[in-house]
């Protein structure tokens, strides 16, 4: 197979920043997905309605003439997100709220040390069918940061869908097989997002032979074990699963620094690290419902009624984009891709 076919996929975990930023950020999304559900981690976050529509229309200038790209947007959930905020947001199309433990990532400080102050909000959201995005990692502190997406499955989400039996939650940017096993016991209104770089790496490509910034993001990669596990969920054909890149640009020198930021960039190759990830399991016949119908599937919206290609072909990144006055570096800068997306 040297050319794929796809309905227009949609990129369901996204941060795309602020500013002077979005000239870089936007038109590389726009590139291969038709929505993007934005993530509200700006600083200050995006709590409200209000902000939100705002970003949105700034995010909007920078699409390319042409392209219809659409931003699906998101609200910042705090221990202050009131119930009348979050009906503003389900009579203004927002996609969706976002919880940060506090402390867990980028810009996560406003987010939200005690799950049961937001209970307000999240009763709220279940009455509106608004889904609750989930950054799924403990933050007591002490908890081995290798353990910290498995704790909060225990201590946190298990009781959570008890607690709220009809609430949608998107559990995003799984990193374990212990991850995977959850998502599959679960019922079908917990599903989770697979970033590409999740589906490729694993801690030993981070740390041995010396430490790679660029390959540093959080939830941080996990064994190989969970890599493959990763990846037979992705490409099994199970709706639970389905694509949010979590591409995080920072600019280099916020990488390659002595306290490195998290986040990885992958947007301007986004679609293609996925065709590779998928080859490599031998069904990239299953890539097209992974990216292109089961995220739409959950969030209930309508599947795209264009298509993209893809062509078996080799290629290679930048070293790296301007970035605001900043440059930034991609995720496989320089090296050769293996599959092209046709514009
Ligand atoms: O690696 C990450 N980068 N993980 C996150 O949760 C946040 C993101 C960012 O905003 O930089
Ligand atoms: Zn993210």
């Amino acid at each position: 197979m040297d050319e794929i076919i796809l309905t227009q996929p949609d990129d369901w975990h996204v941060h795309l920043r602020d500013g002077e930023r979005l000239a870089t950020t936007v038109p590389y999304s726009a590139r291969s997905f038709g929505r993007a559900i934005v993530m509200p981690n700006l600083h200050p976050p995006v709590t409200t309605t209000r902000q939100a529509l705002a970003y949105r229309d700034r995010i909007l200038r920078h699409v390319p003439p042409g392209n219809a790209f659409e931003p699906l947007m998101t609200l910042y959930l705090t221990e202050m997100t009131t119930g009348r905020e979050i009906e503003h947001a389900a009579a203004a199309a927002i996609a969706g709220v976002k919880l940060y433990p506090a402390r867990a990532t980028t810009h996560s400080e406003a987010g939200v040390s005690d799950l049961r102050r937001c209970d307000e909000a999240l009763a709220c959201m279940q009455e509106q069918h608004l889904p609750l995005l989930i950054h799924g990692e403990a933050i007591t502190p002490g908890i081995d940061i290798f353990d910290r997406e498995t704790v909060f499955l225990e201590r946190e989400l298990g009781p959570l869908l008890q607690r709220y039996p009809r609430l949608k939650i998107v559990l995003e940017h799984i990193t374990t097989a212990a991850a995977v096993e959850f998502v599959r016991q679960a019922p079908p209104r917990l599903a989770a997002t697979i970033t590409a770089h999740h589906l490729l790496l694993n801690r030993n490509d981070l740390l041995l032979g010396g430490l790679r910034p660029h390959y540093y993001c959080l939830p941080v990669l996990k064994r190989e074990s969970d890599r493959e596990a990763l990846l037979e969920a992705a490409s099994s054909g199970s709706p639970k699963f389905f694509l949010g890149t979590d591409s995080a640009p920072h600019a280099q020198s916020a990488k390659e620094n002595a306290c490195g930021c998290a986040g990885i960039f992958t947007a301007p190759a986004a679609l293609e690290l996925y065709a590779e990830a998928f080859e490599q399991s031998g069904r990239l016949s299953h890539l097209e419902g992974f990216a292109s119908h089961f995220g739409a599937d959950f969030y209930g919206l309508p599947r795209n009624s264009t298509t993209v290609r893809l062509r078996r072909e080799s290629w290679s990144l930048p070293a790296a984009y301007p970035y605001g006055p900043d440059v930034v570096v991609p995720l496989r800068a320089t090296s050769t891709l293996r599959w092209r997306l046709l514009c």
